[in-house]
């Protein structure tokens, strides 16, 4: 009921204005501030940076560079240039390339051709560079739209592109269906923003019930698959169902957020399964770490304790622990 509770709470404050304007400007600051744990860096150098050292760890990893919701035809084309830009700077610095893109940020809401046309050339850059580019999901509201943007561009024979769905939302059934069909690859999800009743599930029993679901038809008719989830349950039901389906490891892939469970995708990684850890950068990270804060309200002590020691410039415990609260 609290954990319902704080969940609203947060999901709310993240569409707040004012306190992303307020927030924002310190959440960033000095090596040690309270959004690092979960943002790879300030710039795509700082990002490159974190994922080498994922890289050395023997985790794979997709960057996503933060923004959403743009209001001008000018910023959707500073995040398609942007997007570019990490392909080109990636493949400079030798790394593997994975993105992951929200529409929004590319102008859907203003302008669905030139969010189309973005894509298209975000699609176009990553197949010289061998990158895959997986379009994130964002509300209900977005679905369609969303869809319509993905199937439009495989069509056209960008099978680089992959898409997200949310086994939260009622339709998620039937959106696998058709996605399947076309064999475009799915990275399933819960799902983080705030629905309501009629599209989705309210209890998390049944949340957790249709992922299941969805997993299983993943794994006998999916196109390599990620089952992104920091929870244990489901990542142990998904290791048992592949393994009596005889799916091999090498054949879908686990996927975790940056900065959360790193014990749980070390542990991964060393029974053999791939596992990508979800990269984000840049100055615009307030509404993702509020939904961050929102899946996990023990999150919200880990961020106090650690301003507390900011302003008390004590060094310790801050991004020391495997574990985000307790479990
Ligand atoms: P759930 O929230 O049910 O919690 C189960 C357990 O997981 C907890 O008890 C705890 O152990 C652990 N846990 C979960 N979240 C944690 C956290 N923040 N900190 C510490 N521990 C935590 N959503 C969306 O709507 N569209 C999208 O495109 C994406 N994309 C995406 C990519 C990747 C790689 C991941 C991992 C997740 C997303 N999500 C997403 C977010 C997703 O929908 C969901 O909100 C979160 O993953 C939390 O749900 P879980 O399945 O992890 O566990």
């Amino acid at each position: 009921m609290l954990d319902a509770l704080s969940r609203r709470l947060f999901l709310t404050l993240a569409d707040s204005a004012t306190l992303r304007r307020t927030v924002g400007r310190y959440g960033m600051r000095g090596p040690r501030s309270f959004a690092r744990r979960f943002i790879g860096g300030r710039d795509v150098d700082e990002a490159i940076g974190a994922a080498r050292s994922l890289e050395q760890r023997g985790l794979l990893h997709t960057f996503n560079y933060l923004g959403e919701h743009v209001r001008s035809l000018d910023a959707a084309e500073q995040a398609t240039l942007a997007y570019i830009t990490v392909i080109e700077t990636v493949r400079l610095a030798g790394l593997s390339c994975s993105l992951s893109v929200k529409l929004t940020q590319l102008g859907l809401e203003i302008a669905p051709d030139t969010c189309v046309a973005g894509l298209r050339r975000i699609l176009q850059a990553a197949a010289g560079e061998r990158c895959f580019v997986r379009v994130d999901m964002e509300s209900s509201g977005l679905v369609d739209p969303t869809l319509e943007v993905v199937e439009t561009l495989w069509r056209e024979g960008a099978h680089n592109v992959g898409v997200v769905l949310q086994s939260a939302l009622r339709r998620a059934d039937t959106d696998l269906e058709r996605v399947n069909r076309l064999g475009i690859r799915v990275r399933l999800v819960k799902g983080a923003y705030k629905e309501a009743a009629d599209v989705a599930y309210p209890s998390k029993r049944d949340v957790d019930d249709a992922f299941v679901r969805l997993m299983r038809v993943l794994l006998a008719k999916g196109t390599g698959p990620a089952f992104a989830t920091h929870d244990p349950r489901m990542i142990d039901r998904t290791c048992a169902e592949a393994t009596a389906a005889h799916v091999p490891p090498n054949q879908f892939e686990f996927q975790m957020l940056y900065g959360v469970r790193r014990d749980l995708q070390a542990s991964l990684r060393s029974q053999g399964y791939a596992v990508r850890v979800y990269l984000p950068f840049g100055a615009d990270w307030f509404p993702y770490f509020m939904r961050r804060l929102a899946e996990r309200p023990a999150n919200a002590l880990f961020v106090l304790r650690s301003l507390l020691y900011e302003q008390l410039g004590d060094q310790r415990t801050f991004g020391g622990s495997d574990r985000i609260g307790p479990e």
